[in-house]
């Protein structure tokens, strides 16, 4: 059977603050979904959140990219953000950057990740969903999971696994795209990807049947929009299991947290926390930044779960990790590494500061 799997998420008010999603937006996202599910448009849906951002786990047999899809989950959020006004939740509606819906949500604030597949026999996949960093935050994680035989032993003792997947990656500010095959090219794919903030992955396939292998959202929030207006919070979804990575494989480089960008006004880098869905509620200086991973089955469409799969005593130690991190980080206050180049944050007072002491800058004889 041809299965879509759709994951399409959007900030359309925090409470408290940028902290957590209100119940309330869940339940309004919940009702949208039961209507759809009804109406035969989706085979299924499961809806959770990362922190502020409301995520819509969708599955139907309507291709990706497509309309239909992406105006409910459009017409979804717009509900939602009716529900953040009246409770006056903090920057309701702040990801709809549009007041009309223009056919595709890409391009109007909400992230998208979505894949067509043939559902195999038993189809486990892991959706991973982050909140306070951006979209390039999961090329390290994937390229350990799909190309790093330290990460995945698969790769080395797997046959099926053994010749390697192709990774598409996206240069965010250029738009163009590029397909590196691994592992020969590995060398050639990490001058990019370690450049997370403007080369990102889109994709991976594996490298002999070319099935779909997983996808994340690209959407860069300040380049659609011109300003800051939050960050992307991104979302990736990964195939599991035969000719994939296992689910260990692929939940294995969040053991060891890594430094990304996108805590404090999007401004600041911060340790990636796995934690579980409950977890996901950052506060210390608006965050440390956070992912949350949710395991499903399918079955003919039918999302049978969700586990959640950082809920777990063997990322306790990770957390801890990531904690320290973000002390030794915090240390730094306003300096770098911890605050962001200049050209990189996504708040700055700089042109008004610039503008007062222009002239007191002499030139250096
Ligand atoms: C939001 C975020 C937060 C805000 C911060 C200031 O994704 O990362 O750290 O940037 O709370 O928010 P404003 O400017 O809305 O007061
Ligand atoms: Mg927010
Ligand atoms: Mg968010």
């Amino acid at each position: 059977m041809k299965l879509t799997l759709s994951v399409i998420k959007a900030d359309v008010g925090g409470y408290v603050g940028h902290s957590e999603s209100h119940p309330d937006i869940l339940a309004e996202a919940g009702h949208c979904l039961a209507k759809y599910t009804k109406s035969g448009m989706l085979i299924d849906y499961h809806i959770t959140k990362c922190g502020d951002d409301v995520q819509l786990i969708m599955t139907h047999q309507l291709g990706v990219d497509c309309e239909k899809i992406h105006r409910l989950a459009w017409d979804t959020f717009v509900s939602c953000t009716e529900v953040a006004k009246k409770l006056k939740l903090y920057g309701a509606g702040q990801d709809l950057l549009s007041d009309a819906f223009s056919g595709n949500v890409k391009g109007l604030g909400p992230g998208v990740a979505e894949m067509e597949f043939e559902e195999r026999e038993a189809e486990p996949i892991v959706i991973f969903m982050a909140d306070k960093t951006s979209s390039g935050s999961w090329n390290m994680p994937l390229y350990k999971m799909f190309a790093d035989p330290f990460n995945t032993i698969g790769l080395v003792i797997a046959p099926p696994m053994h010749n390697g997947f192709s990774f598409e990656v996206h240069d965010v500010k250029e738009h163009k795209k590029i397909t590196f095959n691994t592992p020969e090219e590995i060398y050639d794919l990490l001058v990019f990807i370690g450049a997370p903030a403007r080369y990102t992955i889109k994709s991976i396939y594996h490298k002999d049947t070319k099935e779909i292998a997983a996808v994340s959202s690209t959407q860069k929030l300040s380049l659609i929009a011109g300003r800051y207006v939050g960050k992307d919070d991104p979302v990736c979804v990964v195939r599991c299991q035969g000719k994939f990575p296992a689910v260990g494989e692929v939940l294995e480089p969040f053991a060891a947290p890594i430094l990304v960008e996108g805590w404090m006004r999007g401004s600041h880098m911060g340790p990636l926390m796995p934690v579980s869905v409950k977890d996901s509620t950052p506060s210390r200086f608006d965050g440390p930044p956070r992912v949350i991973a949710l395991g499903f089955q399918l079955a003919n469409g039918k999302l049978v779960g969700p586990r959640d799969m950082f809920d777990d005593k063997a990322f306790n130690l990770a957390r801890h990790q990531a904690n320290e991190m973000a002390d030794m980080m915090r240390r730094h206050g306003p300096f770098e590494p911890h605050r962001l180049p200049l050209d990189e944050m996504e708040y700055t007072t700089m042109p008004e500061v610039m503008k007062k002491l222009g002239k007191r800058f002499k030139k250096i004889e």
